[in-house]
């Protein structure tokens, strides 16, 4: 097999059985020759370090040998992680700043009988973020949409005692009714993914009492943004989304990489490989850099489309060709990073060799004109093809990483969880008023100095020569010299 194609393989592995993250991650492989120097050059370009002799690292690294294709983590074998309850506690074990943030509500009884709602794509992840409230005293109820809810870790949830209103086989015509039912339990807090509940909460009267929500998604906060400007909102909310320890590496690592290898497993089955091939990414905020790293990781010839200057120009400084997206698709695999609806058009999807997304509005691409007078036929599980235009459709546009995969990798949620723990936090110690407002910088600070020391990350000492002076402020290079002054 060609060299890059076993070395991609073994990574593809890696985070497929273990739903871990590479960016920072210490990893070291054994065994020399192509495989090997190709697999050093892509780990390399996912954001993974060289492991040190700290006790942290020697937890933390994993190791790959290519001769054998034996992967290890912390030394030992990568361990089945089995039924739902397996995958529930095997993500625990890694969502250890999540973990330190919910022992200090617990230890405070911050959310001590309170009812928080978690209203997220159900997965094992989200599963640990409601065990933790749960266990830090707060009353926790589980809302997912159907096309977001793993059945298996919904019964594990309830087994644990948390109440969940999450059921995959739900018609559409039921969802509203059950979103509903979800809200009518009545929150003190509500965690949001997309703002859907706390939107359908606004339009159905139901946020009376809220001591407000916490929002994950760019996405989301569009809304409620445009809410507050027409004085529709009519609850506090905390722009998680927004804060460093979320966007920084939820938005740009984690689903750069879960998209990207979600991508290039799916298109494994159609014989194709994101090596070599020219792709397209639409959007360049934090989701698309993540995106179009990723494919350049694996070898792909990437090309950016943007609207915002700033970010176009940002796009060329990375390395990349920055263009029209209707020249730019044709013939390419077209990424859409947007989160906005229509991004891809049907001429576009049309002239791609095969399309995802990787923003997760629904409608980004637009399928329905481009299937008109033709055909969708399968091709395998998530993989379609257009019946004339041989273009593939992954996963019919869905969120590519939630909908065929499983999600961003355990360590960036435990971040992003992390961050939303300290939201609610903050949300219950500080009232703040009706709108939307960033999380502090302390709190940020906090969860980003919890999660270097949770991951053996040692901060530089701070100087403190000049900041203690009365005339610190002062520039250097205008101060009176001795001999002036006594002169
Ligand atoms: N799949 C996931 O797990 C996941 C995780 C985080 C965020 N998201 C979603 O991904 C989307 C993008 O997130 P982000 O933080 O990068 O958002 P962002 O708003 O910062 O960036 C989106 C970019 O797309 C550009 N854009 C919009 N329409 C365009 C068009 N027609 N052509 C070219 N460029 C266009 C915008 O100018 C902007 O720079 C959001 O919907 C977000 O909610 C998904």
């Amino acid at each position: 097999m060609d060299p890059t194609r076993e070395a991609e393989r073994l990574l593809r592995r890696f985070a497929r059985e273990t739903n871990m993250t590479v960016a920072g991650r210490p990893m070291e492989v054994h065994g020399d020759g192509p495989v090997a120097d190709a697999l050093i050059q892509m780990l390399a370009a996912m954001g993974a370090r060289a492991a040190s002799s700290s006790p942290a690292d020697a937890a933390l690294t994993v190791d790959f040998d290519v001769a054998t294709g034996a992967i290890t983590l912390g030394g030992a074998p990568l361990r089945e992680r089995g039924d739902a309850a397996g995958r529930i506690d095997f993500a625990r074990d890694h969502m250890r700043v999540s973990t330190g943030l919910a022992a200090e509500l617990r230890g405070a009884g911050t959310v001590r009988g309170l009812r928080i709602g978690v209203a997220m794509t159900l997965e094992p992840k989200t599963a640990n973020l409601a065990l933790l409230l749960a266990d830090a005293g707060a009353e926790v109820a589980v809302y997912a949409h159907p096309d977001e809810t793993d059945p298996a870790v919904a019964a594990a949830l309830r087994e644990r005692g948390v109440p969940c209103d999450a059921d995959a086989t739900l018609e559409p015509r039921d969802e509203r009714a059950a979103a509903l039912a979800f809200l009518r339990r009545g929150f003190d807090v509500l965690i949001d993914d997309g703002s859907h509940l706390t939107r359908l909460a606004h339009e159905e009267g139901l946020v009376d009492g809220w001591l407000g929500a916490t929002e994950e998604t760019t996405s989301g906060l569009t809304p409620l943004r445009a809410m507050q400007r027409d004085g529709a909102l009519a609850t506090p909310v905390v722009a998680v989304n927004d804060a460093g320890t979320k966007t920084g590496f939820d938005n740009r690592y984690g689903t750069g990489q879960s998209c990207v290898l979600a991508i290039a497993d799916l298109l494994d089955a159609a014989d194709v490989s994101v090596r070599d091939q020219h792709a397209l990414v639409i959007g360049y905020g934090p989701v698309g850099v993540g995106v179009a790293a990723h494919l350049r990781a694996l070898g792909a010839r990437v090309a950016v489309a943007e609207i915002d200057p700033l970010r176009a120009l940002l796009a060329a400084h990375d390395g990349y060709e920055v263009g029209a997206a209707d020249a730019l698709a044709e013939g390419a695999l077209v990424v859409s990073a947007t989160g906005v609806a229509a991004t891809v058009t049907a001429h576009q999807i049309r002239a791609a060799r095969a399309v995802a997304v990787a923003g997760g509005v629904p409608g980004e691409i637009d399928l329905e004109h481009a299937v008109l007078g033709d055909a969708l036929e399968p091709i395998a599980e998530h993989v379609e093809q257009l019946a004339d235009a041989r273009t593939i459709v992954l996963d019919r546009g869905g969120c590519i990483n939630v909908t065929a995969a499983e999600g961003n990798p355990i360590e960036i949620m435990d971040l992003s969880f992390a961050t939303q723990l300290a939201a609610v936090r903050e949300l219950v110690e500080t009232r703040p008023a009706v709108g939307v407002h960033a999380l502090s910088e302390a709190a940020v600070d906090h969860v980003a100095a919890t999660a270097a020391r949770t991951r053996g990350i040692q901060l530089a000492a701070r100087s403190v020569r000049s900041s203690g002076a009365p005339d610190h402020w002062r520039s250097p290079r205008y101060r009176i010299s001795t001999e002036q002054e006594t002169a």
